[in-house]
């Protein structure tokens, strides 16, 4: 089995995954139904990560969730692709690829992809903390016994069938609702009530030559969901680092790069994500264009971002937004230049 081969999610256990990481796909994952919606696990408790669970959710154009809440557990979505509705702050409001509709812990909301649309309808959710009781039904969570049911998740990764993102990047700047948005309201009222964020607008921060944003985060009113991005241009790397108490899912959303993890370095394409639970050292994203062993070409640039929690304290303290234990809550600055990335 090469190196790659390896890593993947699908050929590795929890334990494995929690010593050392693995590649996840958002196009693979055990599916489940929750709240009516088909679900893909992508980093979960059945995979190793014990501080966030990340899921893709697709609609069928006509598909409704109920109205629900979680009562310790924020909850982050993200389109991906198609567009659709999510019920926010009282009211079904439009979002569109780019856009994150964050609600806190016991605020209820839903998800809805209506009829008239032609296209599904596809979302990556963050739950944090991860809540066990959404793989009882499923048969991946015992109750009785207190635990999850690994060789039932096993079994099941057997059978995964891909999911059908486009690698094409819909990922896209919008600033509609701004009575919505996180960036119009002052952090404790997000905190609250939820709000729209959207993935090119975020706080900033150098992380290593990296132009990145803090998206959803503390400062902007989240209190353990977190989402950050960064372009990576031809030369740019980040250190193999890890994360003293964050496990963290970084996406591949347009373009290909060179991941580190675990001591290795992996070529990872768009849509791969590098799931490394906190204590697993990686890294990247390196352009693979940088690449001097090979010497392999590429000519385009890495958007690369991805879930954390609980929030990477470690970062921010860098970035100079926390003095005294206090986090600062400083403007959204617009990410430019990046959105066209394929
Ligand atoms: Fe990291």
């Amino acid at each position: 089995m090469s190196s790659k081969e390896n890593y993947i999610a699908r050929n590795r256990n929890h334990e494995e995954i929690r010593r050392g990481g693995a590649i996840g796909n958002l196009n693979e994952g055990i599916e489940i139904i929750l709240h009516n919606i088909p679900t893909r696990l992508i980093a979960w408790p059945g995979n190793g990560f014990q501080t966030e669970s990340v899921h893709v959710l697709t609609l069928a154009p006509g598909l409704e969730s109920p109205l629900y809440q979680y009562q310790i557990s924020e909850e982050a979505l993200l389109c991906v692709q198609g567009k659709g509705e999510v019920y926010l702050r009282g009211q079904w409001v439009e979002i569109e690829p780019g856009d994150i509709a964050y609600f806190p812990e016991d605020i209820s909301h839903g998800i809805r992809n209506p009829i008239h649309n032609k296209e599904d309808f596809i979302l990556v959710s963050a739950i944090t903390p991860p809540l066990v009781s959404l793989y009882e039904a499923s048969g991946f969570y015992i109750t009785e016994l207190g635990k999850m049911d690994f060789d039932a998740v096993e079994a099941a990764q057997e059978l995964i069938v891909p999911g059908n993102i486009s690698k094409k990047n819909y990922l896209r700047y919008n600033e509609s609702h701004p009575e919505l948005r996180a960036w119009n309201l002052k952090a404790d009222d997000v905190r609250r009530e939820g709000a729209l964020f959207n993935i090119f607008k975020g706080a900033e921060f150098d992380a290593n030559g990296s132009p990145m944003r803090f998206i959803l985060w503390p400062g902007h009113g989240s209190r353990q969901c977190g989402f950050h991005l960064t372009r990576c241009s031809s030369g740019d790397m980040f250190a193999a680092h890890t994360h003293p108490v964050s496990d963290e899912c970084v996406v591949v959303w347009a373009g290909s790069a060179r991941g580190f993890l675990d001591n290795h370095w992996l070529e990872m394409d768009t849509h791969e994500c590098l799931l490394a639970p906190c204590g697993v050292p990686h890294g990247g994203p390196l352009n693979i264009k940088t690449d001097t062993v090979s010497a392999h070409q590429q000519a385009k640039d890495t958007l690369w971002g991805g879930f954390a929690s609980p929030p990477q304290g470690d970062l921010y303290l860098r970035g100079g937004y926390i003095k005294d234990q206090r986090i600062s809550d400083p403007p959204a600055i617009r990410f430019k230049d990046i959105e066209p990335l394929q």
